[in-house]
């Protein structure tokens, strides 16, 4: 009958196409890592090189370009707070990742840098709106302006003054925003 030949000739051209994708889901499986995790690293990796850019502005090394800057401080913003939390939920250790399994136990803590990182972010973003011709002495850090610890500094609390502080200094305070959750959260060596 002529239906069946065709049945038959579609499931003959049909059967190594199957092999094929099984094939290749079965290899995607072993080599890469969890999709979440290469998430977690692209978007890392794209607020290191956004940071990069902000930096070399203030630097003078690059021109100040206010839409760069805007669009630099964005991709951080958006990756930040409840975005950067979502993506480590779950179980956070896993095979390629180098999420440290403290994440899990000081869950709050992670969410609150997550969180300081998107208004630091934020408050670099209002500030290239606010300067769209150049980076003038309003942006920049004042000498009374208090970096870090130390027992006698000042606290900042993020949510209270970042939009308020000069953006070279929000911008110090959002990377020291990336480097203390490293330090607690990221491990070194797998
Ligand atoms: C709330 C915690 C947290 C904040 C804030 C944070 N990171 Fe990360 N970062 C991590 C963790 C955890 C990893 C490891 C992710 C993994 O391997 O699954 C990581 C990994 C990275 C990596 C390596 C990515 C790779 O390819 O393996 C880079 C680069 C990076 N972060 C840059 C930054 C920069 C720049 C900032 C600030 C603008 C920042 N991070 C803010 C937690 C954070």
């Amino acid at each position: 009958m002529r239906v069946n030949t065709s049945v038959t000739k579609l499931a003959v051209l049909m059967l190594p196409i199957a092999a094929f994708a099984a094939a290749i889901s079965a290899a995607t499986a072993q080599t890469e890592p969890p999709s979440n995790v290469t998430q977690r690293q692209h978007g890392m990796k794209a607020m290191a090189d956004a940071a990069k850019r902000i930096n070399a502005m203030f630097k003078g090394s690059t021109p100040y370009d206010a839409r760069t800057f805007k669009a630099a401080s964005e991709i951080i913003r958006s990756q930040s707070g409840a975005a950067l939390s979502a993506l480590f939920d779950g179980p956070v250790t896993m095979a390629g990742s180098k999420a440290s399994a403290s994440i899990e136990t000081d869950r709050q803590q992670f969410d609150k840098l997550a969180a300081d990182l998107g208004i630091y972010a934020s408050a670099l973003s209002v500030a290239a709106d606010r300067n769209p011709d150049t980076l003038g002495p309003g942006m920049r850090m004042q000498t009374g302006d208090v970096m870090g610890g130390g027992p006698l500094a000042k606290k900042v609390g993020a949510t209270r003054d970042a939009a308020s502080m000069p953006a070279e200094h929000a911008f110090h305070l959002m990377l020291q925003t990336c480097t203390s959750c490293h330090a607690k959260f990221r491990i070194e060596t797998k």
